[in-house]
């Protein structure tokens, strides 16, 4: 990875590589990597930068890359068709564009994404706040999810209908940066601000930090009011993300479990918080403000919205597309079911077309028995209302999870010209039909 000057620049090939993912004991695994690591580079920028990577694929085949959450010209949106034809293996692609909001976002391909994001395709994408929060750690965990054989190789078996028409290829090891860790040293009295990164083919989680009380400050990148979480769970689809603000209360010696417990019957630690036999930082909480400035973004105009909702179908027990094969499409939105190995857009018909600058509200209306994180790109959305009740806390978002005949209705402004990818996050589910463009003109 290479910077240099203002508005700095990286390279980040993808290549085969090995990594040690589950621990002492395990050999390595064959990955693919940005610039060689599990998950790749941290990429790190100030608000009102311009990014610029440079890209060269050293993968065995084509790939994009695609800046989630960020609002980024069309044609750096990686993805392939609507803004760039797919970089084929060896070659190169230079994106470039200017960092609008702060906040914490991540990379992944757009091409083949089940396949490569199991692969390790990932990495996170970090723009600082022009005046940020006072903590004593910014600290990161990008959340990966593997499906590994008892040799710690990945298991094959990719767009597997099992996985597709279910809740998607849910591994069995995870990861937090690239490794199984047993624990995360801390200091008493500290103030740490965690960054959550789901970059999970389809796993959910539902974290409960043991002993402590997280505040949630941004959802998605986006500032929220401070607030602690539904349930005192932090809840992450895939794609999502979330910024906790975490007062180290234990004392020295001490260790707090966290605990996943998204799926009933299936809880697990996901690590331990081991307190440094150090004295205490500080012996009250740091009494400093922790919300975070809003990002530029352009409020929804309700009055004068157009309407267009969005009904998922399909899965297992559900009612599947009149087209469904033995390798799908298992899914719909609005009755299409667009079937797609690639991750591509470029044969999509809009599934719905919106002027420049109108406000829309969508209701995603979930028909299925699954779990759905809905993402869409270009226009991160506020959450007016969930199951038929004003949302809480009218959050910004990129990627909404809707549970089993759920129902969420957002608003955004639809303020760039393009094709828009509009899908579910589980890549498998997003492969097999649920996914669609939204065009502005
Ligand atoms: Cu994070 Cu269309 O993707
Ligand atoms: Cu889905």
């Amino acid at each position: 990875m290479r910077r240099w000057g203002r508005g700095r620049r990286s390279a980040c090939p993808p290549v085969r590589a090995r990594a040690n993912l589950a621990g002492t004991g395990f050999p390595d695994t064959a990955v693919w990597a940005y610039d060689g690591r599990i998950p790749g580079p941290e990429l790190r920028f100030r608000q009102g930068d311009t990014a610029r990577i440079a890209f060269a694929n050293g993968l065995p085949e084509a790939t994009t890359i695609h800046w989630h959450g960020l609002r980024v010209p069309n044609a750096m949106d990686g993805v392939p068709g609507p803004s760039q034809p797919p970089v084929p293996a060896g070659g190169r692609f230079d994106y470039e564009f200017p960092l609008k909001d702060a906040g914490t976002f991540w990379y992944h391909p757009h091409v083949n994404s089940g396949v490569q994001v199991a692969h390790g395709l990932t990495g996170a994408f970090i723009v600082e706040e022009r005046e940020p929060i006072r903590v004593d750690r910014d600290l990161l965990w990008l959340l990966g999810d593997w499906r590994l054989t008892r040799e710690a190789e990945l298991a094959g078996g990719f767009g597997h209908p099992m996985d597709a028409t279910h809740a998607g290829r849910i591994g069995n090891t995870v990861t937090i940066n690239g490794a199984v860790r047993d624990r995360v040293p801390v200091r008493a009295g500290e103030r740490v601000r965690l960054r959550l990164i789901n970059a999970a083919n389809a796993r959910v989680f539902a974290l409960d930090f043991q002993g402590h009380a997280p505040r949630v400050i941004a959802l998605d990148g986006q500032p929220v009011t401070p607030h602690a979480p539904a349930d005192g769970k932090v809840v992450l689809g895939p794609g999502q993300r979330a910024d906790l603000v975490i007062d180290m209360a234990g004392r020295p010696g001490e260790g707090f479990d966290v605990v996943d417990g998204f799926y009933p019957r299936m809880a697990y630690r996901l690590t331990r918080l081991t307190y440094s036999a150090e004295a205490p930082l500080r012996d009250s909480p740091l009494d400093a403000p922790i919300a975070l400035a809003a990002n530029p973004l352009p409020e929804p105009d309700l009055a004068g919205a157009v309407r267009q909702d969005v009904v998922l179908d399909g899965g297992m027990h559900g009612a599947m597309p009149k087209n469904a094969g033995p390798r799908g499409p298992f899914w719909a939105l609005n009755g299409v079911a667009a079937m797609n190995h690639q991750s591509m857009g470029h044969h999509l018909d809009p599934l719905i077309t919106v002027k420049r600058g109108q406000t829309q509200v969508t209701a995603f209306v979930n028909e299925t028995g699954w779990w759905h994180p809905m993402h869409l790109h270009g226009f991160p959305f506020r959450v007016l209302s969930r199951n038929g009740r004003p949302a809480e806390h009218r959050e910004w978002r990129d990627t909404v999870l809707l549970g089993p005949r759920e129902t969420a209705e957002i608003a955004f402004v639809a303020e760039e010209a393009g094709d828009w990818m509009l899908h579910c996050h589980v890549l498998e589910h997003q492969e097999t039909g649920m996914m669609a463009v939204l065009r502005v003109t």
